[in-house]
C-alpha cells in the first residue's frame, strides 16, 4: 500500500509546514510594504478565502485520487491524454523554484549561526546603512553563501531519506509547534514596544487610495505562493492523505494557519519597525528581515538571543518548505523512474547543489550573467512564480472544471457521498467558472 500520514496531527503539520516558508515570513512583509499596508493584506485575504482554498482542493482531489507523483497522477486519472503536463508543470515550477529558494534558506542558516555567534553585530556602526553593507556582504560573496546553500541541501537530504513518515512527518510534528510559539512570543513583544500602534494602523487600517490593478496582481501572486499552489506540492502531499481524511477542512485549516503566520509577522514587523522610528528608512520590502529588524534587535536589551530566535523562526519556516518543494520531484523519481528513495533523493539533490551554488553566485560575481535581462537567481523565481504557477493553476481549474472524470472532483470532496454538500457545490463553482478567469487576467495584466 502506498505511504500514508500517519495521524491527522502530522497531516495538517506537514501540509502547513509545506505552506508556511519564506513566503510568509519573508516576502509577505515585503509584498505589504511595498503594496502600501493594510489594503493589500486585505486583497491578500480575500485571495486565499475565495480563489486560494477552493484551487487548493482541486489540487488536493487530484492527488488523493490518483495517489502517486504530481505526473502520474494525471496519468492515472486520465490516461492516454496529455493533461499530464499540468503535473509536469508544477514539477518544472518547483525545482526551479527549489533551486533559488534553498539560497536563501541559506541566509537564514548564515544569520542564525551569526546571531548565535554575535558576529552579526561585531562591529555594527549607528542605522541601518551597516546592516544593509553586512546583507550585500553576506548574500553577494562567493564562497560562504555557497558553504551555507550546500549545508541546507545536506539537511533537506537527512530528512527526505528518512522518508514521508519517518522524516517529513516526524520534522513538521516537531517544527510547527515551535514556529508558532516563536511568533507568538515576538508578536507579545512588539505589541508591547512604546509607539507600536503607529505600525499596527499601517498594517491594518486600509487606505483604499492606495489598491490599483498591480497591488491586486501582487496579492494573488502572494497567496497562490504562499498556499503552495501550482507547484505540484499538496498534489503530492494529497497523495499521502488516507481516504477518510476531510479535505474541506483540512484546506481550510492549512489555509487560515498559513494566513495568521503571515498576519502575526506583519503585527510583529510593522510595530517593531515604527517603534524604532524606522519607518522612514528608504529601504526596499525585501531587506525588512535582513537589514531592518537586525538594527531593531540592536535597540532591545538582549540583542543576540531575539536576533537567534528570530532567525530560527525563519529557518525553521524555510525547512519545513524546501524539504516539500523537493518531495515533489523525490516522489517523481520513485513513482515515474521507479528508483528507490535514497537514489531519489540523490538524483533530484545533487543538481540542486550546482543550480543553487549558480543562483547563489548570480548575486555576486555572476551578477552581470542574464538570462532575458534577469540574474539567474532573478530568472528562477521570476519564470517559476509569475508564469508557470499562475499558468499551472489555471490548467488545473480548466482540467479539475471541465476534463477530469464526471463527479471525480465532488465525490473527494464529499468524501464517497453521493449527496452534493452545498459547500462543495460553491468550491466546483469557483474552480469551473471563476478561478480560471480570475488567474488568466492576473496572468495577462502582468504583461501590460
Ligand atoms: N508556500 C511556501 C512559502 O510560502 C513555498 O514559502
Amino acid at each position: 500500500m502506498a505511504t500514508k500520514f500517519s495521524s491527522k496531527i502530522g497531516l495538517i503539520a506537514a501540509t502547513v509546514g509545506s505552506a508556511v516558508g519564506l513566503g510568509n515570513v519573508w516576502r509577505f512583509p515585503a509584498e505589504t510594504q511595498t503594496n502600501g499596508g493594510a489594503a493589500f493584506l486585505l486583497i491578500y485575504i480575500l485571495c486565499v478565502l475565495l480563489l486560494g482554498i477552493p484551487v487548493m482542493l482541486g489540487e488536493f482531489a487530484i492527488g488523493r485520487e490518483g495517489g502517486t507523483d504530481a505526473v502520474g497522477d494525471y496519468k492515472r486519472i486520465s490516461p492516454r491524454t496529455g493533461w499530464w503536463l499540468i503535473g509536469a508543470m508544477g514539477l518544472l515550477a518547483s525545482y526551479m523554484i527549489l533551486c533559488f529558494y534553498i539560497v536563501v534558506a541559506g541566509w537564514t542558516l548564515e544569520y542564525f549561526i551569526s546571531s548565535l555567534t554575535g558576529s552579526l553585530y561585531s562591529g555594527a556602526g549607528e542605522g541601518t546603512a551597516s546592516f544593509a553593507a553586512k546583507m550585500q556582504d553576506y548574500v553577494a560573496g562567493d564562497v560562504k553563501p555557497i558553504i551555507y546553500t550546500v549545508l541546507m541541501i545536506g539537511i533537506n537530504m537527512l530528512v527526505l531519506l528518512c522518508g514521508v513518515r519517518k522524516g517529513i512527518e516526524k520534522i513538521s510534528n516537531l517544527m510547527m509547534p515551535l514556529l508558532f510559539l516563536i511568533l507568538v512570543i515576538f508578536c507579545v513583544v512588539a505589541l508591547t514596544l512604546p509607539d507600536a500602534g503607529e505600525g499596527v494602523k499601517f498594517f491594518l487600517a486600509p487606505d483604499f487610495s492606495k489598491v490599483n490593478g498591480s497591488v491586486v496582481i501582487n496579492a494573488l501572486g502572494q497567496a497562490f505562493f504562499s498556499l503552495s499552489l501550482g507547484m505540484g506540492i499538496l498534489i503530492t502531499y494529497a497523495a499521502y492523505f488516507p481516504r477518510e481524511t476531510k479535505l474541506k477542512r483540512t484546506a481550510t485549516i492549512v489555509s487560515l494557519l498559513d494566513m495568521l503566520v503571515a498576519v502575526l509577522m506583519g503585527l510583529i514587523i510593522f510595530p517593531a519597525v515604527t517603534s524604532f522610528g524606522m519607518q522612514n528608512e528608504s529601504l526596499e520590502g525585501a531587506t525588512l528581515v535582513f537589514v531592518t529588524l537586525p538594527e531593531v534587535f540592536t535597540r532591545m536589551p538582549g540583542t543576540q538571543l531575539w536576533s537567534s530566535l528570530f532567525f530560527i523562526l525563519l529557518l525553521v519556516a524555510a525547512l519545513t518548505s524546501t524539504i516539500s518543494i523537493a518531495e515533489v520531484s523525490v516522489r517523481f523519481c520513485q513513482d515515474r523512474m521507479h528508483l528507490r528513495r535514497r537514489s531519489a533523493v540523490l538524483l533530484v539533490m545533487l543538481p540542486v547543489l550546482l543550480f543553487g551554488s549558480l543562483s547563489s553566485l548570480s548575486m555576486g560575481s555572476l551578477s552581470s550573467v542574464h538570462i532575458f535581462g534577469l540574474t539567474f537567481f532573478d530568472f528562477l523565481d521570476t519564470f517559476a512564480t509569475n508564469i508557470l504557477l499562475p499558468l499551472g493553476s489555471m490548467a488545473m481549474c480548466i482540467y479539475a472544471g471541465w476534463f477530469a472524470p464526471k463527479g471525480m472532483i465532488a465525490s473527494q470532496l464529499d468524501n464517497g457521498s453521493p449527496v452534493r454538500s452545498l459547500s462543495t457545490r460553491v468550491v466546483l463553482f469557483i474552480i469551473k467558472w471563476i478561478a480560471p478567469v480570475a488567474i488568466a487576467v492576473i496572468l495577462v495584466a502582468q504583461f501590460n
